[in-house]
């Protein structure tokens, strides 16, 4: 087997000795790449933000920033990494480096003060930049365009959460960088000025190359081990083998444990690239989502075709961290207050787990038992997340948070109801945060169905509402205050159904 090593600014450089629960911002500063900053050490704030040939949703690779302080180093043996020091050019001898288009825009446009956040800022707005379908100017003296033939998209994803300047930049994109001192206008001309790649801007070009494909990894330093199985038959023989390994698919938690609370895992068995969890099928009967693809996949592909979950991923963390997430990780954690669990209820969804002995399906609404407590059991893995169809039609996800991004809930409730002739015929209520597990709210459901939608039902399955679930006082919310916000969700969707038919 190859000796781990990761391409760093086009430069290929062996990952040992770094211990295996190295991150790649450690790895980075180690070698005296200090562009790339920490911050908070747990994916809030974007200082580390570098950029990571992935497989593209529209052409062979897209540039995927994503939180280094997350990624396990020996997660991207490899595979090609920019920092915010690749993305200018070296000068000839005696003379400057030539900025980058978004680093040039930043700096005449005054982006950065103190410079922190800058780097971070510069790889997020980097990856933007690159992202294929971002529309064209209108005026070419802004920049050639992005080549014939090539669709003009100006949102990733049809979620409420874009927010687009004229030459197509999502400024959401920049939803994981924060910066304390600059202030966040000049950020944003910065991100509204720049133009498009030009035809020989080599990053650019890099995007019709395929990315390099998932090395099989076994990096052992100092008795602990990161393993990347090559197939789903070999990853649940390993699991079975070794049952106390952490499994990571896009790090987000492992980042937090490693960083935060110091832990330390013998064994890390990494999934994100096991192709059998990578397929998204959208069938006759159901859709079928990999467990193992990324949010910001999943919301690309699926563009809009489930409503409910367009509106889930603009409010499910930061761009950065959808480029890494995955569902599989979020249900598989089990956390009560994961954000995809009450959508993923309201649409009935099912899971496939994979194991040793094979596959098997279960409901979501049976797949959770206690807190942080499921039904799979040790060595198998979430292949894959199934949503029936057809779906319903009147939809609605309400995070309350104490910001509207990049926040922690303190209760979610997601709706999927089926109303004929002004009647309830099936109502989906899907809760976190009121309970250890997620949960459906099925009193309230009850009190919907076989019901007239009108204010009056609305009200009267609004009081059996707020009583689902068992909600605590804690740093986030009171029980009342979450008790009474079940409720106001769902006069909430009444109020936005009525005006939809009344406008
Ligand atoms: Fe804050 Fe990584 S250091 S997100
Ligand atoms: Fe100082 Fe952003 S420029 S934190």
């Amino acid at each position: 087997m190859v000796a781990a090593r990761i391409t760093v600014n086009g430069k290929e450089t062996p990952i040992s000795p770094a211990p295996a629960h190295t991150t790649v911002l450690d790895f980075l500063r180690e070698r005296g790449l200090t562009g790339t900053k920490e911050g908070c050490a747990e994916g809030e704030c974007g200082a580390c933000s570098v950029l990571v040939a992935r497989p593209g949703v529209d052409r062979p690779t897209d540039w995927v920033a994503v939180n280094a302080c997350l990624v396990p180093v020996a997660a991207l043996d490899g595979q090609e990494v920019v920092t915010s020091e690749g993305l200018a050019t070296a000068g000839g001898p005696g003379a400057p480096a030539v900025l980058h288009p978004v680093q040039e825009e930043m700096a005449v446009r005054g982006g950065s003060q103190c410079g922190y956040c800058t780097p971070g800022f510069i790889c997020s707005m980097a990856s933007e930049y690159y992202r294929p379908g971002r529309c064209a100017p209108a005026s070419p003296a802004d920049g050639p365009a992005d080549g014939p033939g090539d669709s003009c998209d100006t949102g990733s994803g049809s979620g409420s959460g874009s927010e687009h300047g004229p030459n197509g930049f999502d400024l959401h994109a920049l939803s994981g960088n924060l910066c304390r001192c600059t202030g966040y206008r000049p950020i944003r001309d910065a991100a509204y000025a720049v133009g498009m790649p030009a035809e020989d801007d080599p990053l650019a070009l890099r995007r019709e190359q395929s990315p390099p494909e998932p090395a099989a990894t076994a990096y052992t330093q100092d008795d602990s081990a990161f393993l990347r199985p090559g197939t789903l038959a070999d990853a649940v023989r390993l699991l079975r083998e070794r049952p106390g390994a952490v499994v990571v698919a896009g790090s987000t938690d492992w980042g937090v444990e490693v960083n935060i609370r110091s832990r330390r895992a013998d064994c890390v068995v990494a999934v994100d690239r096991l192709p059998e969890l990578r397929a998204l099928h959208v069938g006759s009967d159901h859709i079928e989502i990999g467990a193992a693809q990324t949010l910001t996949e999943i919301e690309r592909r699926l563009d809009g075709a489930v409503p409910l979950l367009a509106e889930l991923f603009p409010q499910f963390a930061s761009r950065l961290i959808r480029n890494s997430a995955t569902l599989g990780g979020n249900l598989g954690t089990g956390s009560p207050i994961g954000d995809s669990p009450p959508v993923l209820l309201a649409l009935e969804a099912s899971l496939v787990l994979a194991g040793a002995d094979g596959e098997r399906e279960v409901p979501l609404c049976d797949y959770f038992t206690g807190y942080r407590q499921s039904v799979r059991r040790p060595g198998e893995l979430i292949r894959a997340v199934r949503v029936p169809l057809p779906l319903s039609p009147v939809t609605a996800f309400h995070k309350i948070a104490k910001r509207r991004f990049d926040d922690i809930s303190s209760v979610a409730v997601a709706f999927a109801l089926d109303i004929e002739d002004g009647t309830v015929r099936k109502a989906r209520i899907g809760l976190g945060g009121v309970a250890a597990t997620p949960i459906r709210a099925l009193a309230a459901e009850a009190a919907l169905e076989g019901e007239p939608w009108t204010g009056r039902t609305a009200e009267a399955a609004a009081r059996v509402l707020r009583d689902e679930g068992t909600p605590m006082d804690d740093h986030r919310a009171s029980a009342a205050y979450r008790s009474a916000m079940l409720g106001q969700s769902l006069l909430k969707l009444y109020a936005r159904t009525t005006e939809a038919v009344s406008s």
